[in-house]
């Protein structure tokens, strides 16, 4: 069987991006003699004149498996069946995409994205009988079907670090020090990272806080000898006061410091230690992944050539009690895998000692 299928990776960039593609290619091209054409920037490379796709060659994908982002360009815009045109409308362009994908020869396409690119993956299937098989990413570790998705535990060995690095400038000036990383919904950064560097409190999407019990963490610390502490909130947590409609109209949009400043500014009133906030953002993102990250990726893209190979269009490839192995994407989109407030990790946290605001 020889094929020609395309690969393009999608929405948020998330390190091990290129140790998938590089797999791919290895198995699929160097072993397999299949032809794997990645299309640039997700679909637009498809759907763009002249099209911008690129023969994915061994040499091309040569020295990639430590480097951050993605060869191929990603956008998180861009959605084919609801696509930002110039004049400010959105139209429909589905079906130009499938022609386009026909028209290129291509007999399936690896979809590397998170539960928005894969609901387009399964969309093109369904409705324009497109093969797709998909492999699953995101920094956030928020999809159900999946122990990890690769790009999570780089992000938490970068959010660690830079609490490690909070740690003794809190100590010297006894400071409160606030960090805030991703995690719009999922608070699954913030509660690896903060058992990992030793956080004192840890405010999750999952758990609105009480700034009270903050407050009082805070006061505790100071009466057994240690005036500082380390906060790490991430992105989308709340306090519990607000209603999800109030919640929608103070942040239209998370990330940029808004919950963290929110919580700093609620412990000003209250307490006197002088407070900063550290936000993270991209720099989660960026850079090369880590050792974990790599092996996973380059796990999921054979894991994506493997399903190619035995036909299993519609399915994606996940990591399930340690073992790769194919989910349909349907199942795989349909639930976030958020923190359960009763995980054995929350559980953990709480048992060293770890305020969770809630
Ligand atoms: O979903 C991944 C993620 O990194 C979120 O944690 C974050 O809220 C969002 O993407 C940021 O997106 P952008 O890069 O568009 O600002």
């Amino acid at each position: 069987m020889s094929l020609r299928i395309g690969i393009l990776t999608g929405g948020g960039d998330a390190p091990g991006l290129n140790a998938v593609i590089r797999a791919v290619v290895k198995r699929a091209v160097g072993q397999l003699h299949w032809q794997v054409i990645g299309i640039e920037d997700s679909f637009d490379g498809l759907l763009c004149e002249p099209r911008r796709l690129h023969n994915l060659d061994l040499p091309s994908c040569k020295g990639i498996l430590h480097r951050g982002g993605t060869i191929l360009g990603t956008t998180n815009h861009g959605d084919p069946f609801d696509y930002p045109m110039p004049d400010g409308s959105h139209a429909d362009r589905s079906a130009e995409l499938a022609e386009a994908i026909r028209d290129e020869g291509l007999e399936g396409l690896i979809v590397v994205g998170g539960d928005g690119t894969q609901r387009i993956g399964w969309r093109l299937m369904q409705e324009h009988g497109i093969p797709v098989v998909g492999v699953p990413k995101t920094i956030d570790n928020d999809l159900s079907a999946t122990d990890y998705t690769f790009g999570f535990m780089s992000a938490v060995d970068v959010a660690t670090e830079a609490l490690d690095r909070l740690h003794s400038t809190a100590e010297s000036h006894d400071r409160v020090m606030l960090l805030e990383v991703m995690g719009r919904d999922a608070g699954w950064i913030a509660l690896y990272a903060g058992i990992a560097g030793g956080a004192d409190c840890i405010v999750i999407p999952e758990i609105p806080y009480a700034v009270d019990r903050i407050v009082r963490k805070i006061r505790r610390r100071g009466t057994l000898g240690r005036p500082f502490t380390l906060i790490i909130i991430a992105e989308g947590a709340v306090p519990h006061h607000d209603s999800p409609s109030d919640t929608e109209s103070a942040h239209p949009k998370v990330g940029g410091g808004k919950a963290a400043y929110a919580l700093a500014q609620q412990l000003s009133e209250r307490i006197d230690a002088e407070i900063r906030v550290t936000v993270l953002g991209h720099l989660q993102r960026g850079g090369g992944p880590i050792p974990f990250d790599r092996i996973l990726g380059t796990r999921f893209g054979i894991g994506a050539v493997e399903l190619v190979t035995a036909g299993r269009w519609g399915e994606i490839a996940c990591l399930r009690n340690g073992k790769v192995e194919g989910v349909p994407i349907e199942k795989a989109i349909s639930t976030y895998r958020l923190v359960d407030p009763n995980d054995e990790l929350v559980r953990t946290a709480r048992a060293v000692g770890i305020e969770m605001g809630g």
